[in-house]
């Protein structure tokens, strides 16, 4: 599974984010790879309207229909068409009790829940509210050059120990299929990650190598 967050960059926002995530619809064709894209929430609606691979929100906020003005409904989430949200990535850290209600609210509105952890053992701590994904990413390699996997393979193995395989997205630095593999070898289900294919200069090229990593 590779989950490309979409972040705030600007080949990523409103019409480029539409042309970037069909992209990654052709690729999910050609290769058959399980690839899904996380969306800035105004984005949402146009992207999950006009591709068939799987939509997410990068956050939504633990409220409900009523007074809340300013916030992200996880109802309106789904209605705009997306399948899951990332909860309390690196850039939007979330307070332990706002990130339990928040996955709460996730899971009322029919939501998936990936939940970003800087390390394997806060990763581990996160079990309890049942996500669907964990995602491990070392902060200090979020956006760099050298990916998890070749910096802290340790992370991998131990976070794969702590976590289970099934539930676990690793991250951080992820740019090509050699990385995707030995992400996938040392026990994660799949990957996170968002430089390597935002900055990219043929995105596609990029996918394809990545998606290509998925298979052993
Ligand atoms: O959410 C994915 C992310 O934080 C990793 O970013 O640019 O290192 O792939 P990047």
């Amino acid at each position: 599974m590779i989950v490309t967050n979409f972040k705030t960059y600007e080949s990523a926002t409103g019409e480029k984010a539409l042309e970037l995530a069909k992209i990654h619809e052709a690729v999910a064709k050609e290769t058959g790879a399980d690839i899904q894209v996380s969306v800035q929430a105004v984005d949402l609606a146009s992207i999950a309207n006009n591709v068939s691979i799987p939509v997410l929100s990068q956050h939504i906020d633990p409220v409900g229909f009523g007074s809340a003005t300013g916030h992200i409904l996880p109802e309106a989430v789904k209605m705009a068409g997306a399948q899951g949200t990332i909860l309390n990535h690196s850039e939007q850290r979330l307070e332990r009790e706002i990130l339990a209600k928040s996955i709460t609210r996730a899971k009322e509105a029919g939501l998936k829940v990936i939940v970003c952890a800087e390390s394997p053992e806060e990763g581990a701590t996160f079990l309890e509210f049942d996500p669907d994904f964990i995602a491990v990413e070392p902060p200090e390699l979020i956006g760099g050059d050298t990916s998890v996997s070749s910096a802290q393979p340790e992370i991998i193995e131990n976070a794969a120990k702590l976590i289970g395989s099934e539930k676990l997205l690793v991250g951080a630095g992820v740019k090509n299929g050699e990385d995707v593999r030995t992400c996938i070898k040392l026990g994660a289900k799949g990957v996170l990650l968002a430089s390597g294919v935002t900055k990219a200069e043929d995105p596609k090229a990029v996918l394809m190598d990545l998606a290509n990593g998925l298979s052993q």
